[in-house]
This record gives structure tokens, C-alpha cells and sequence, in this order.
């Protein structure tokens, strides 16, 4: 089955014991209990379709670790029953999602998937999920569409749409008075919408686009693109790369010379997880995100405790939305005591859930998107450092959905 079995599980004592009353989830409205009752003793089956090889590999452990740790906390229970976490590799290559979704569903029979990280295999897994009615929550995807016309209601998202991250980072620069951009990404969904957020926020402002690049994902030869950059010499370049591909275009940056020259920002993908790979390179870029490591709450604090003790490194946003998609289900299983087949009074508990995330608290729209806070940071010393609130509670305009 999956790839990604060789870890040790969370122990219930070990996350219990580091996770206190900082980290939880409100769950508003109580649903009634239900005629549930055969079955219940069985365990509950959740399915990750996640990147556990490839260039987005440290993406989907990430968000592995965090959801065994929220299950953990949870007392290795959702609502009274035992869980069977059964992951599979995705590899983040869409023309395998179909397979791989139907698999988890006709062949696992897993009562809930979590997944994906990439785009365009939520593209291919939403349409299926849709259609067969499991109950999804995507820890990371950004996919618009996914929250905007393929809006459902058994698909919920504990991460961000595309256009969200991309969005505060263009009204930033705006308001310093840059004029001069240029966008380079990985040219799929993902880096297409982010780029369209960036430029929402920044377009307002008088400046301009000087040129859009976009290299294949998951191509990682940017030296044509850095050459173009260096010719065109503008204020600033706002780039979406993510895990091993950021790694590259980062370095890659800093031995172009370009470091110095040109401002190098981009949403806070670009130096997520990523930095102790980065080094010297990664200082000072400014990155605009849901989360910054030193967000200064007590769920944050906990979290980041007992991640580093259970997996001994530092935690990033994919485990914060990992461990949040874990608080999700949480709520919604909790609320119908296990009677996963009580789809109703579950989607109504987590569309009313106020999740205690590190992030700081968050709840849905009405198209399933976490309505959040969006940061400035900068990095510093390794560590991506909170500079200022950019974008307060903002919401993905979710235009299609109609939720
Ligand atoms: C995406 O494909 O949606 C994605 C991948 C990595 C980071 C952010 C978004």
C-alpha cells in the first residue's frame, strides 16, 4: 500500500502529554445521536491520497505526521471508534489521481480521504469524490475550483485556495509602491491561480506585470528563466515554487548574483519546510502566508512541541494543516459519535466548527474554504518570522460555488 508506513506511531501518551488545552476544536451546534449502532465497533477507515515520493514528498509527511498527531490527541479515537489510517502515494502526478481515488473508495472502502497536495490531482479526486459522496478534506491543494464551481458538500479544505496566499503578497507590494513585477511559476493550476492572486492584490496599485514565465512542473532547470530576470531588472519577482523545487529555484537565485539585485518574494510555499536546505540563501526573502513559525499562541507553541519530540525536526504549514484536517474530522465524527453514515449531522458539526489551530482560530465559508489570516514574514536565521498581519480574515471569493 503506501510508502510512507515506516514511521513509528504517535503514541496517545506522547501527543497527550505535549498537546494541553492550547490545541482543540469548538464544535458549534451538537448533533442528535442516530439510530447507529451495528458497525459501530468497527474501525474507521481514512485514506490518504498524499506525495510520498517525488519532489513533493516533504509536503505529504508533513501532513501525515500532523494527522496521526491530532488522531493521537484525540485519544487514537474518532467519536468512540478506532482508526485505520491506510496511505497511498499519489507521487503528485494527476493522470494517476482517478485510479488512485477510485482504489481508496471501491477497493479500501475508506469512510473519509485526506489529500491531496497537488492541484491538479484535487482536480481529478474532487470530480470522483463528488460523484460517489466521501466525506474529503483536502490538508493542502489549492485548487480555486475545488471551493468554487466543483463546491460540495462533503468536500471541506483546512488549507488555503490558490488565490489566497497570492492575493496579501501583491496588495504588499502595492502599497510599497512597486512598480516593476515579474511572475515565474510552476506553469500548472496551482502556480497559474497564485499568480492571479498576486496580481488582484497588486493591479490596484498602478504597477505593472512586466512578464509572466512559467517553467513545467516538476522541472527544476531554472536558468533560462533566471537569465530572462536578470535582463528585464525588475523591482521584484513573485515566484511560486514549492518543497524540492523551491530548494533549487532559491539557490539557484543566490549563485545567479541575484540576491542583492532584485527583491525575490512569492506566497510562503517558497520557503516552508524548506529553509535548513536553502541556508544562506533563504535570508531576508519576505513570503506572505496562513502561518509563520513564530506565531505566538498557545496552540502554536503545543503543536510545534510535539511535533518536534514525536518526529525531530521542526514543524511547517503542511503539518498545520494536517493536524487541523485531523481537529476537522474530529469534530464532524465526534458530533454523530462514529455514524459516519450520518453525512448530514456531520457536515453540519464541521461547517460550524471553530478550529483551535496553530495558525490561530479559523472557520469555514460557506464554500468549505478556511476564512484566515494572512501574514507577512520574513526569514531570519531559518525560521520564517511573523513581520505583520497583511490580510486580516480573508476569504476566497469561491466564485462558481453555489453552496
Ligand atoms: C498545489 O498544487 O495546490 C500546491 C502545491 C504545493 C504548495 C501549494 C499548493
Amino acid at each position: 500500500m503506501g510508502k510512507n508506513n515506516h514511521r513509528k506511531p504517535v503514541s496517545r501518551r506522547s501527543a497527550l502529554g505535549l498537546i494541553g488545552a492550547g490545541a482543540g476544536v469548538i464544535a458549534a451546534g451538537t448533533a442528535l445521536p442516530t439510530k447507529f449502532a451495528i458497525g459501530a465497533q468497527a474501525k474507521i477507515k481514512v485514506g490518504t491520497l498524499l506525495p510520498y515520493s517525488g519532489t513533493y514528498t516533504w509536503l505529504g509527511e508533513s501532513i501525515t505526521n500532523s494527522l496521526e498527531l491530532a488522531f493521537a490527541n484525540a485519544g487514537g479515537k474518532l467519536g468512540g471508534r478506532e482508526i485505520d489510517l491506510i496511505k497511498v502515494d499519489s507521487e503528485a502526478k494527476p493522470p494517476k489521481a482517478a485510479e488512485l481515488t477510485n482504489k481508496l473508495i471501491n477497493q479500501e472502502k475508506v469512510d473519509i480521504i485526506v489529500g491531496p497536495v497537488h492541484s491538479g490531482v484535487a482536480m481529478a479526486m474532487a470530480k470522483i469524490a463528488r460523484e460517489e459522496g466521501t466525506l474529503t478534506v483536502i490538508p493542502n491543494a489549492g485548487a480555486d475550483q475545488v471551493t468554487g464551481p466543483l463546491c460540495s458538500p462533503n468536500i471541506f479544505r483546512t488549507s488555503f485556495s490558490n488565490w489566497q496566499p497570492g492575493h496579501p503578497m501583491g496588495k504588499v507590494l502595492a502599497e510599497e509602491g512597486k512598480k516593476k513585477v515579474v511572475l515565474c511559476y510552476w506553469g500548472y493550476g496551482a502556480g497559474k491561480q497564485s499568480a492571479q492572486g498576486f496580481k488582484d492584490g497588486f493591479m490596484g496599485g498602478g504597477g505593472e506585470i512586466v512578464k509572466e514565465i512559467a517553467v513545467p512542473f516538476p522541472k527544476v532547470e531554472f536558468q533560462a528563466a533566471l537569465t530572462e530576470i536578470a535582463s528585464l531588472k525588475p523591482e521584484a519577482v513573485y515566484v511560486f515554487f514549492a518543497g524540492g523545487g523551491a530548494v533549487k529555484f532559491v539557490k539557484d537565485w543566490a549563485a545567479a548574483g541575484l540576491k542583492d539585485k532584485i527583491e525575490l518574494v512569492g506566497p510562503g510555499f517558497l520557503t516552508e519546510g524548506v529553509t535548513k536546505a536553502q541556508g544562506a540563501a533563504a535570508e531576508g526573502i519576505r513570503t506572505t502566508l496562513h502561518y509563520a513559525d513564530t506565531l505566538d499562541n498557545p496552540a502554536n507553541r503545543a503543536y510545534r512541541a510535539a511535533y518536534k519530540k514525536a518526529y525531530g525536526k521542526e514543524a511547517d504549514v503542511y503539518g498545520v494543516q494536517g493536524f487541523d484536517a485531523g481537529q476537522l474530522i474530529q469534530a464532524g465524527v465526534g458530533a454523530v459519535r462514529g455514524d459516519v453514515a450520518a453525512m448530514g449531522d456531520m457536515v453540519k458539526a464541521m461547517e460550524g466548527a471553530v478550529i483551535d489551530s496553530p495558525r490561530g482560530q479559523w472557520v469555514l465559508s460557506s464554500a468549505h474554504n478556511p476564512v484566515q489570516n494572512f501574514y507577512l514574514r520574513r526569514v531570519k536565521n531559518g525560521v520564517n518570522e511573523v513581520v505583520r498581519l497583511a490580510e486580516e480574515n480573508l476569504a476566497d471569493p469561491a466564485t462558481g460555488c453555489r453552496a
